[in-house]
């Protein structure tokens, strides 16, 4: 009897996840027929999105990561890239649009995707979600004992990063996967929403108010070794 149970309510909750969260006018992406547009994506986020690391950004500081998150043209010779791989599809769909709309603005080379048609976009971004997400080693820098806090328990007025991210820092399709991602690319985009530069969503500002310097790096070490 237990068992029937249990399985009706995974039944249940597979129907809400088919018919629930997918945004009304969003068509699931067709991962083959995005594959073939990847061509030029994959010079910086690589073929299968796991963008390789780049010993440039060890260099980075923090008012480097505050120039970049303001657009600062220097940087555009080692700009910061993200991981696609494994990152959540509609998530991943968004943002193309928020690039090709100029919500965000900062978009290494972005002339050659702004021309990507909505359903190009949800195919790019079927085929990336698609992608085994490669993370980074576990940071041996003891800050990220001091991340793993944060994320876990956050601090007076912080709610923690796993309320929204979940445990592994996975998301979900409204909340971007963080876990594995580069270090230097979190320091980025938290310093994005603290300078209010990135302005795609009303939930991050306030948890990256309260970080400080040192807090925002160390939370980008711990994440980075999450599977
Ligand atoms: C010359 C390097 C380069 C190329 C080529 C490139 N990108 Fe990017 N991409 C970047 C950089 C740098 C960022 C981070 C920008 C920022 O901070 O907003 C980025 C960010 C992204 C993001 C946001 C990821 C996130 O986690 O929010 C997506 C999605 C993306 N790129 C998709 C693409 C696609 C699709 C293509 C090909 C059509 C492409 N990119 C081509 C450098 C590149
Ligand atoms: C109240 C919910 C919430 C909490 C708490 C939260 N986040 Fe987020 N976060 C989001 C959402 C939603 C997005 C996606 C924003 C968008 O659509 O552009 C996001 C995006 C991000 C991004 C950008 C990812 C990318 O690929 O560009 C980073 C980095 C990030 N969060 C880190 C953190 C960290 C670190 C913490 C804890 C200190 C945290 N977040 C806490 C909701 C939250």
């Amino acid at each position: 009897m237990g068992s029937v149970r249990t399985w009706s309510t995974v039944v249940a909750v597979g129907i809400v996840n088919l018919f629930g969260v997918v945004p009304a006018g969003y068509a699931a992406g067709d991962a083959a027929a995005g594959k073939a547009r990847v061509g030029i994506c994959k010079v910086c986020h690589g073929l299968d999105g796991n963008s390789p690391a780049n010993s440039y950004w060890e260099r980075y500081t923090t008012q480097d990561f505050q120039n970049m998150a303001k657009g600062q043209a220097k940087y555009s010779r080692n700009p910061v890239w993200p991981k696609l791989a494994g990152q959540n599809e509609i998530y991943l769909a968004k943002q193309l649009l928020n690039y090709k709309t100029g919500v965000r603005t900062d978009h290494n080379l972005w002339e050659f995707a702004g021309e990507l048609s909505k359903k190009d976009m949800e195919d790019i971004a079927a085929y990336f979600a698609a992608q085994k997400p490669k993370s980074e080693p576990v940071s041996t820098d003891p800050a990220a004992k001091l991340g793993e806090e944060l994320f876990k328990k956050g601090k007076p007025g912080m709610k923690p990063c796993m309320k929204c991210h979940g445990l592994s820092g996975h998301g979900n399709e409204k909340v971007a996967r963080i876990a594995g991602q580069h270090v230097a690319y979190i320091q980025k985009q938290i310093w994005a929403f603290k300078l209010a530069e990135r302005k795609t969503t009303l939930e991050m500002p306030p948890v990256v108010e309260k970080l400080t310097e040192t807090e925002i790096k160390a939370v980008a070490e711990y994440v980075t070794g999450l599977e």
